[in-house]
């Protein structure tokens, strides 16, 4: 690839793409293939040891996927990535890579209700401890620190509750005692924040929200040094996480217009916030990109947009709840989010349901807590649904 590829979409457009060579096709066909062949027995050799470069088995690699990682190392300002199955296969890897029997983690208790349970349920039967602390707080976090923590894992802006942790402190901090930093930059994305620029060691990702968008593909990725990858790469072909050809193929394919729909989510977003903030049935918003947010100032230094997630606190209970979702109607009420289409859930109902309620409470995760995936429809028709159901209910 010998064009210059300085902007978003620019890099999600042409990075890791060229014509078929076999055929010319401009897109790239969809490897939906479980082996590669080759020429000589001597060439299978040489990429088992290295010296040549190529594909030998889906599990190990496939060129589908080598499009996605080039996107996806160019867009963090990463050496480079890897692609998996999903979000989780990309965290657990990611942390299993780096860590063994014995050691400490460190995150916190506002986090995706999946990552919350490896940590909590999960990793400890492999000799893995967690201390989920407030890592907005600095002196929480530090003092959380031991001499077996390993890796600071971190959500930010977090899933459900949007806080904002500072990346670059939280990056000094751990280096200073030899801890590497890994981000959960689903929420973000590369659009609107870069953790390794900051400083953080590594990012994942859940492929299956904003960077493929169309709730069609579960898929993860892992983005880093070479070197780091090259650690998560030995762990993923043991563990197993790939994509499917044909997967890999749609989130390449949905990410060419991941920068357009950023930008819409990110209006869109701005736009449903302040709308919620002055809603008298409305508690809360809890938004990143609102002047009342606690860590507004940090995030617009670390962050370039707010993105289409937000998450509110409706006034009254249970009953509440349940007569405004069950009143919205162009939202759909469903678990994921980063999609096009807007999407409506009840963090406790779903997402954060086996999370224990002292979890919960330290997370902020509350019954009358709402999260709101902000689509890229219309946004006045957005704002009228969402107006329509808390009038009605
Ligand atoms: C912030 C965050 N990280 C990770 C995941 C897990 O991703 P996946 O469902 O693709 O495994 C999710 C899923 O909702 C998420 O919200």
């Amino acid at each position: 690839m010998t064009k210059a590829l300085r902007g978003v979409n620019s890099i999600l457009i042409h990075s890791g793409e060229c014509p078929d060579p076999t055929t010319g096709s401009v897109v790239p066909p969809i490897y939906q293939t479980t082996t590669f062949a080759f020429p000589t027995n001597e060439s299978m050799m040489d990429l088992m040891e290295g010296k040549s470069e190529g594909y030998i088995y889906t599990r190990y690699g496939s060129p589908s996927y080598t499009m996605v990682e080039s996107k996806l190392a160019a867009l963090e300002g990463a050496q480079s990535a890897l692609v998996l199955a999903s979000g989780m296969a990309a965290t657990s890897t990611a942390l299993i890579a780096q860590t063994k029997s014995g050691d400490h983690i460190i995150s916190h208790a506002d986090i995706y209700g999946g990552s919350f349970g490896l940590f909590h349920d999960l990793l400890p039967r492999f000799g893995l401890e967690t201390s989920f602390v407030d890592v907005t707080d600095l002196r929480q976090l530090e003092s959380a620190i031991h001499p077996n923590t390993r890796v600071i894992f971190l959500e930010t802006p977090s899933n459900p509750t949007l806080r904002v942790c500072d990346i670059t402190a939280i990056a000094e901090l751990a280096h200073a005692h030899g801890i590497r930093v890994v981000v959960d930059n689903t929420f973000a994305t590369p659009y609107n924040q870069k953790p390794l620029i900051l400083g953080a060691d590594a990012v994942v990702h859940s492929g299956t929200k904003y960077l493929n968008g169309h709730s069609d593909v579960m898929a993860g990725a892992i983005v880093g040094t070479t070197a780091y990858i090259n650690e998560c790469v030995n762990v993923f072909r043991k563990l197993g996480g790939n994509l499917n050809g044909i997967d890999a193929w749609l989130l390449n394919r949905g990410m060419k217009t991941f920068g357009l729909r950023m930008a819409r989510h990110n209006q869109n977003g701005q736009v449903v916030a302040e709308y919620l903030a002055t809603h008298p049935r409305v508690e809360k918003v809890h938004y990143p990109g609102l002047r009342s947010h606690p860590q507004h100032d940090l995030a617009k230094q670390q962050m370039a947009g707010f993105g289409g997630v937000l998450s509110i606190e409706l006034k009254g209970g249970q009953e509440e709840v349940n007569r405004f979702l069950n009143r919205v109607d162009l939202f759909t009420r469903a678990v994921s989010l980063g999609s096009v289409e807007s999407l409506i859930t009840q963090p406790v109902a779903a997402v954060h349901y086996s999370v224990p309620d002292s979890y919960r409470q330290m997370g902020g995760i509350t019954t009358n807590l709402i999260r709101i995936s902000v689509g890229i429809e219309d946004v006045e028709d957005i704002v009228e649904d969402l107006d329509q159901a808390l009038h009605n209910s």
